[in-house]
């Protein structure tokens, strides 16, 4: 997308964001105890990760003539409410690697990354109550809803893992509801908090759908096709469970004959060589090059919402910045390798 006007790339934008959310967010974690419970919310949150979601309420409240200040309150509850969920995930795909590093279960016990992971959710709602007043009814509702619609989400990946066959529209709504909603309402709240108008709540939020859809679409990409070195996540961890990706589903939808059977007879086991042999069909298939084309189509959607979007005060350097941001993440969420 073209458009950008400040200076710098859409990395050291976010940078920018990332460094002003850290400061916040170090303060903010000082007020609970150093006792056990928080132990893994310490050990998560410092493993990092891109800090996406709390830059994108910051620069969502900059673009609508507000301050990241005044974001950090929604920003905090949406990078918090985020890595509870990347706990509690973690369980649920039995993965071993999350941000390069053990996950919360393999390092402690799955009991208490449940815990910890309901803590993070609490502390969450409690970052959020530092919202200014007028703000906060209209932040929570965004903000809970979205929470039930993660859960939705996450409890229709977990049931499709063992289902013969998914549609790609259903894939769509089970991706649409455990990431893109969240992507669309951290650009809300941040909107909600620089007390932007309903229309440019509902563009932002409709830009934000269409990036999470892309966003999910690269992370399905890497599961399968990234660099162990720079993704972070056991590579192959999807195929090895059967997740019903956009790649396994247009592979079943597309494969005939001893193909299908070949894709048929890895479903359901973890045998040796189990995630090469399927990366083997998914690239005969070409459904490699069918995922980047339909992440292509949900960047051109986010691109029209962006469009529609009339953010006010150009002059002002910070909402000039903010704007570089929104128009370089589409590319930047599509290109990223981790
Ligand atoms: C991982 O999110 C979970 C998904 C929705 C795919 P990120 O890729 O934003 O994770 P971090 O926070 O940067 O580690
Ligand atoms: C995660 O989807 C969505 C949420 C955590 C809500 P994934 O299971 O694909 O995320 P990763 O790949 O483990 O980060
Ligand atoms: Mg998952
Ligand atoms: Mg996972
Ligand atoms: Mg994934």
């Amino acid at each position: 997308m073209s458009e950008a006007s400040a200076t710098g790339t859409t990395e050291e934008i976010l940078r920018g964001y990332t460094v002003a959310f850290e400061a916040g967010c170090e303060a903010f974690l000082l007020r609970y105890p150093e006792s056990e419970l928080y132990a893994p919310v310490r050990y998560l949150m410092g493993l990092g990760g891109k800090r996406l979601r709390p830059a994108l309420v910051m620069a969502a409240c900059e673009a609508c003539g507000g301050n990241r200040e005044q974001a950090l309150p929604a920003a905090l509850a949406v990078e918090l409410f985020h890595n509870f969920t990347l706990m509690h995930d973690d369980i649920m795909d039995d993965a071993p690697l999350r941000r390069g590093h053990e996950t919360v279960h393999e390092r402690w016990d799955a009991n208490l990354a449940i815990l910890s992971g309901d803590a993070l959710h609490v502390m969450a709602c409690e970052a959020l109550l530092g919202a200014p007043a007028h703000t906060l009814p209209a932040l929570m509702r965004t903000f809970h809803r979205t929470a039930l619609e993660v859960c939705e989400g996450q409890e229709q990946d977990m049931a499709f893992e063992s289902r013969d066959e998914v549609a790609l529209a259903e894939y769509m709504e089970m991706i649409r509801l455990k990431t893109s909603v969240l992507l669309a309402a951290s650009l809300h709240m941040g909107g909600t908090s620089a007390g932007a108008d309903a229309t440019t709540l509902d563009a932002l939020y409709e830009f934000g759908l269409h990036v999470g859809l892309a966003f999910q679409l690269q992370d399905d990409y890497l599961d399968a096709f990234g660099d162990p070195e720079r993704f972070g996540k056991q590579v192959g961890g999807d195929i090895l469970a059967d997740k019903k990706t956009f790649l396994l589903i247009r592979a079943l939808e597309e494969a005939r004959d001893a193909e299908l059977d070949a894709l048929r007879a890895e479903l359901g086991q973890r045998s040796e060589g189990k995630v090469a042999r399927v990366l083997d069909l998914y690239r005969s298939l070409g459904v490699d090059a069918e995922l980047r084309d339909a992440m292509a189509g949900q960047v051109a959607l986010a691109e029209g919402a962006l469009h529609r979007l009339s953010l006010a005060n150009p002059g002002h350097s910070r909402a000039a910045h903010a704007k570089s941001l929104l128009y370089g993440l589409a590319s930047m969420v599509t290109e990223r390798l981790s």
